[in-house]
């Protein structure tokens, strides 16, 4: 039983990565890294075909997260290889994502091991029903943002903290080092905003006395140099640049610059109003459900809650920067859920209780079909990349242009798949048919069509008439490329229902509500 709830983790973070294969903007430099590290591998005369020299991005990223991934993917694309799966870069891309996710579920199903045995085995039940209900973390749990290398290493020092028995006051001193340790090499190495985390774990060690101050020192500076000395070796090796200290780049140019605020402010209550609740969905009330009645859920959660007060601070804010809250959240909200279930005041009060949490978790489910729905409509570029590889297979010495647009949202150097490098992982050996795919930025449909050497392009639609802005004595239109454009609700079906005052009619509400498209991406072919 244990094993199939953990079984489950893993495959809804899987089947995420395969309902929705390609990649966004966000995620574009470590699934980069990744692709040049497999691809062309790390001497230094490979370096020179990386694509972070070319596209750099505003801030330095650390290359240490792609690196241990392209590590750890080699061996399942040499077993997938052998059995004969991969037929392509973009199968690669989806291995690359495969692992991580399952990285991650793993990471997770740890913790739902050592909440059963903090809280019993429905709790941890809860734990998981709520994580793989929910939409975001798994959603992206299998995408190369560096927060989710960073939520691996950020997981294992929960469970380290909650690794004990149910009446067990503290956790031993050794584990409270472990758990610094890993969020130290996370702050320093992957996502500096994990500093936010740790500082208030330190406090929380020392003033309740898990540890003392000359132990978690001389703990801090070990795993803190020895993390420094880590990214500053690899990432000088790769950006070309002695010292660099990526985290603390970063930290620089968003924090001490404020460079940050240029993607936008959002007021101080943001996460707890608005991504707290989105990310938790209904776990979110239960979870205060469950810090309110149990003193080892306040425990668990002060850091956290400090965390993401410390973040609020900052003025520009993303749901991604607190995500690693997520699990701690879950099990307060599993807390909750079971003491609703466990009221035993009367038959009826329990049947209640048990049939809200139920609501709760249909409500998640509801929620997270929607969003995923959504979600997978929502890459033009990678559809159309896709569409446009098959179209020209047999083609020779194709140059193609790919807008800023496609390139965005998800046409990634996995999904040039007739260009080098083509590589040995695929077997037999893919041959070099002169294509050229080309992401240049700046290029008005002016310049396109003087170039001459560009023989397609994939454009961005201006929701204009396609030869308004190519003339068609240039071009010809190949394929129309739509994406998500929202929901529309049907009002007279909505009517319909409620007259009928029937509740079953409820169930047809899923009719009036229809998913809108619009045109993003023209696929265009040069004409003579
Ligand atoms: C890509 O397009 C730009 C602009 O036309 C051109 O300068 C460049 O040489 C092209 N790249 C390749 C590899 O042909």
């Amino acid at each position: 039983m244990a094993s199939l709830v953990d079984l489950s983790l893993v495959g809804v973070a899987c089947a995420h990565v395969l309902l929705a294969p390609y990649s966004k903007v966000e995620e574009s430099f470590s699934l980069h890294a990744t692709h040049d590290a497999l691809l062309y591998g790390v001497r230094p005369s490979s370096l020179l075909n990386y694509d972070h020299f070319v596209f750099p991005g505003a801030v330095p990223r650390s290359f240490v997260g792609s690196m241990l991934l392209a590590w750890s993917t080699t061996p399942v694309l040499r077993l997938s290889n052998f059995f004969g799966i991969l037929s392509n870069k973009l199968d690669l891309q989806i291995i690359c994502r495969l692992t991580l996710a399952v990285l991650n579920a793993i990471s997770l199903a740890v913790l739902r091991r050592i909440v059963s045995k903090r809280f019993g085995f429905p709790t941890s039940l809860l734990f998981a029903l709520f994580t793989c209900t929910q939409f975001h973390l798994p959603f992206w749990m299998g995408r190369t943002l560096p927060n989710m290398f960073a939520l691996l290493p950020v997981n294992i020092a929960h469970a380290a903290l909650l690794n004990r028995t149910p009446s067990a006051l503290k956790p031993s001193a050794r584990k409270v080092h472990v758990a610094i340790a890993w969020l130290t090499f996370t702050a320093v190495v992957l996502r500096a905003e994990v500093a936010g985390l740790l500082i208030p774990l330190i406090l929380q060690a020392l003033i309740a006395g898990w540890s003392d101050m000359r132990r978690v020192f001389k703990v801090g500076m070990i795993a803190g140099l020895g993390s420094l000395a880590l990214t500053l070796i690899v990432d000088s090796y790769f950006w070309q640049s002695v010292p660099l200290w990526p985290e603390l780049a970063g930290l620089y140019f968003n924090v001490y610059q404020g460079k940050s605020a240029d993607w936008g402010v959002s007021p101080f209550h943001t996460y707890f109003t608005a991504h707290l609740p989105k990310l938790l969905l209904s776990a979110f009330p239960l979870a205060l459900l469950g810090l309110a009645i149990d003193h080892r859920v306040r425990q668990l959660l002060l850091p956290s809650i400090c965390f993401v007060f410390l973040i609020s601070g900052l003025g520009h804010k993303e749901w991604r920067f607190v995500v690693y809250v997520v699990p701690p959240f879950n099990i307060a909200a599993a807390r909750g859920a079971r003491a609703l279930m466990s009221l035993r005041k009367s038959a009826f009060i329990g049947r209640l209780a048990v049939l809200a949490v139920a609501g709760c978790v249909a409500l998640n489910v509801l929620i997270t079909v929607m969003l995923s729905r959504a979600s997978i409509a929502n890459y033009p570029g990678g559809e159309a990349i896709s569409v446009f590889n098959d179209i020209y297979a047999n083609r020779t010495n194709v140059h193609v242009h790919i807008s800023n647009l496609a390139a965005q949202t998800g046409a990634s150097l996995f999904t040039q798949v007739h260009a080098p490098p083509l590589h040995g992982f695929i077997s037999p050996r893919l041959q070099d048919k002169g294509w050229v795919y080309n992401k240049t930025e700046g290029l008005t449909p002016r310049d396109l069509s003087d170039s001459k050497h560009f023989t397609h392009l994939i454009a961005e639609s201006s929701g204009q008439d396609w030869n308004a802005v190519y003339s068609s004595r240039s071009w010809t239109l190949v394929r129309t490329i739509e994406a998500f454009d929202g929901w529309k609700l049907d009002r007279s079906a909505v009517q319909a229902i409620k007259d009928e005052k029937d509740v079953m009619g409820l169930l047809r509400l899923r009719d009036a509500i229809s998913m809108q498209k619009a045109d993003k991406l023209w696929i265009l072919e040069r004409n003579g």
